[in-house]
């Protein structure tokens, strides 16, 4: 889509998160409630692409990752009403260049993108595993 700039080094403020999100399907799975915890996701996450139009945050695909051997693609969000257009294909692309290329991008869909990642050409894993930090072991 035209007019859109990516960054992987522009900062992004809680505020700018919150509003992005807000406007899509990932804000309710999102503690937006917690800007506190909110502000350690984005200072913690080790590679973050945006995508800006003007000034304004319109995408974001925020990661953990050693770049080398795994990458967690924990958020990808576009603003809802600029969906559909290539945004997001474009987000992981430039996460892609950023990565050995044996490296593998993992992640777990939000229900509303489970036929999102097919179209782009994942490979789905049956033995992915998730474990509350306050869970009893
Ligand atoms: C999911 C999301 C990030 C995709 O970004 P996007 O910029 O809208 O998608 P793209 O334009 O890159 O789409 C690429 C292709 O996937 C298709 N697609 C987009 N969203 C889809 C969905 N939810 N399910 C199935 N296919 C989808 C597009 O139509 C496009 O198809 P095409 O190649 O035939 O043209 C975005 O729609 C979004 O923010 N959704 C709400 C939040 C969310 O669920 N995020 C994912 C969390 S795991």
């Amino acid at each position: 889509m035209e007019g859109i700039e990516y960054s992987d080094s522009r900062p992004v403020s809680p505020e700018e998160y919150t509003a992005l999100l807000e406007t899509t399907t990932l804000g309710e799975r999102r503690p937006l409630d917690d800007p506190g915890r909110v502000a350690l996701m984005l200072r913690n996450a080790s590679l973050t692409i945006t995508a800006w139009r003007g000034g304004e945050l319109v995408g974001i695909a925020r990661t953990v990752t050693d770049l080398a051997y795994c990458c967690y693609l924990s958020d990808l969000a576009v603003r809802g009403d600029l969906q559909r257009q290539g945004i997001g294909r474009e987000l992981i692309r430039q996460v892609q260049r950023r990565l050995h290329p044996k490296a593998k991008i993992i992640l777990l869909a939000a229900p509303q993108a489970r036929g999102y990642y097919p179209r782009l050409g994942f490979t789905q894993h049956g033995s992915a595993w998730t474990l509350g930090a306050s869970e009893a072991l």
